[in-house]
């Protein structure tokens, strides 16, 4: 049994909830490994629709167990409201959910930060408000306050004294920043309420890995979100890559076998920042509308382009992609023409890397190839020879730019929508899905 990790090759919202899903079946455990609550991993399951925020999407399936790593930012209320919605939905959460006591925890005042900090930037970055940048500022500041801390009282009051007088001085007048005794009350309560999930993740998974269990690591936003490797400064304030399954559990780069890349069959980003096959005309909007690409968890319209298979091929470097899953091919079903991005031009020249200044890569114009749309439907296909040749033809075309083999392509949210689009592939080795 392998273990492998699953990142998003794009901005994020590449659909990695179904395929991970998907690929639950054939793993032991679910891990996710950075990010926090600005996640949004839909699941369509027996006809229900799941949104997770912040607990992996294998809880979903009953004899499964998922793992909050360290490198995962914890809101302990949005962790116990996830855990109450489940178990109302009558899935359990107690003894299959174990969260790293070392993982940091956010807090009102990140919030609070965040919302300050947004309205004196120059420009906006268009988080998703749930103070996901501010906590790990903290914990790169060696601030920070962990699970473990919050579990002991003592600890926790030093701690959050020192931090909110630090809080005082970037916030001199932010009037509705909470004070130390419900913060210290509510964080505490938390942690002892849900006291049972915490555990030292590391040991678990390197554990069980050792006793011939397969870890599936799960991660969320996307390789151009990453905070190193993205389109630094509009990215999310974490690794979102393939080197933050390590660094966000503990389990070494010798012990992952491969790395999967997700990509919808165009791209989307939702917030600020440059995007070079952005399309902000009607077909932007009619692959808005038949994507339903809305926010998972803001609910904000995302922005919509072309297929960039620059992008797509610098994060199959960044993560040394195996393979690529593409979603949402049903989605440009009715389009006459597509194009697909071969390259960016910067004042004529063309660009052979992807370029880490912002204002190149907001001056850069994306070259393109025009092919014909199948017009025809796609959507539920589940068999390859059943697609259109058109659409085969973009498939193959993507898969050559990006040089990248494609191996399942999905075709609509239900997990039966799915196509197997290379059965050779390396991917469907490792997991023997068929
Ligand atoms: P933050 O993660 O809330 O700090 O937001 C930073 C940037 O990442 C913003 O552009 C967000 O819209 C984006 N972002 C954060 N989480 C997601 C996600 O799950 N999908 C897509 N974009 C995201």
């Amino acid at each position: 049994m392998a273990n492998l990790i699953v990142v998003g090759a794009q901005w994020g919202d590449e659909g990695k909830g179904k395929i991970i899903d998907l690929l639950t079946d054939h793993f032991d455990i679910v891990a996710r490994y950075q990010g926090g609550h600005n996640a949004g991993h839909t699941v369509l399951l027996h006809g229900r629709r799941y949104v997770l925020h912040l607990i992996p999407s294998g809880i979903l399936h009953p004899n499964k167990l998922c793992v909050i790593g360290n490198g995962v930012v914890v809101d302990l209320s949005a962790l116990k409201q996830e855990i109450e919605d489940l178990q109302a939905a009558g899935i359990r959460c107690k003894g299959r959910l174990f969260v790293s006591d070392r993982a940091h925890v956010i807090l009102e005042y990140h919030r609070t930060l965040e919302r300050t900090d947004e309205e004196r930037r120059a420009r906006r970055i268009g988080t998703t408000h749930r103070g996901i940048g501010p906590a790990y500022e903290d914990k790169m500041g060696r601030r920070g306050i962990r699970i473990c801390d919050v579990l002991n009282r003592d600890v926790l009051q030093e701690m959050l004294r020192e931090n909110l007088r630090e809080k005082d001085r970037l916030l001199p007048r932010e009037p509705g920043l909470p004070r130390f005794e419900a913060i210290m009350e509510q964080a505490a309560a938390l942690a002892e309420e849900l006291r049972g999930y915490f555990v030292d993740t590391a040991d678990y998974l390197n554990r069980a890995i050792d006793q011939g269990k397969a870890v599936l690591f799960e991660g969320a936003q996307g390789t151009l979100l990453d905070v190193d490797h993205g389109t630094y400064p509009f990215v999310t304030a974490s690794n979102a890559t393939a080197g933050g399954a390590c660094t966000g559990t503990g389990v070494g780069p010798t012990r992952i076998d491969s790395v999967i890349g997700v990509v919808k069959a165009y791209t989307t980003r939702v917030g600020e920042g440059p995007f070079p096959t952005e399309l902000t005309t009607d077909i932007g909007q009619e692959i808005r509308r038949r994507g339903q690409e809305y926010g998972a968890s803001t609910g904000r319209p995302r922005r919509c382009g072309w297929f960039d298979a620059v992008l797509v091929a610098y994060a199959r470097l960044i993560n040394n992609l195996d393979t690529l899953v593409l979603t949402k091919l049903d989605v440009l079903d009715e389009l006459q023409e597509i194009k697909v991005c071969t390259g960016y031009r910067y004042r004529g020249e063309l660009l052979h890397t992807f370029p880490p200044e912002i204002r190149v890569l907001e001056q850069c114009q994306a070259e393109y190839q025009t092919v014909p749309g199948w017009n025809q439907k796609t959507a539920g296909i589940q068999d390859f020879a059943e697609l259109p040749v058109l659409a085969r033809d973009y498939l193959k075309r993507v898969s050559d730019l990006v040089k990248a083999e494609i191996s399942i392509v999905s075709t609509g949210p239900d997990r039966t929508e799915t196509i197997i689009a290379s059965p050779e592939s390396r991917l469907l080795s490792w997991i023997a899905l068929r």
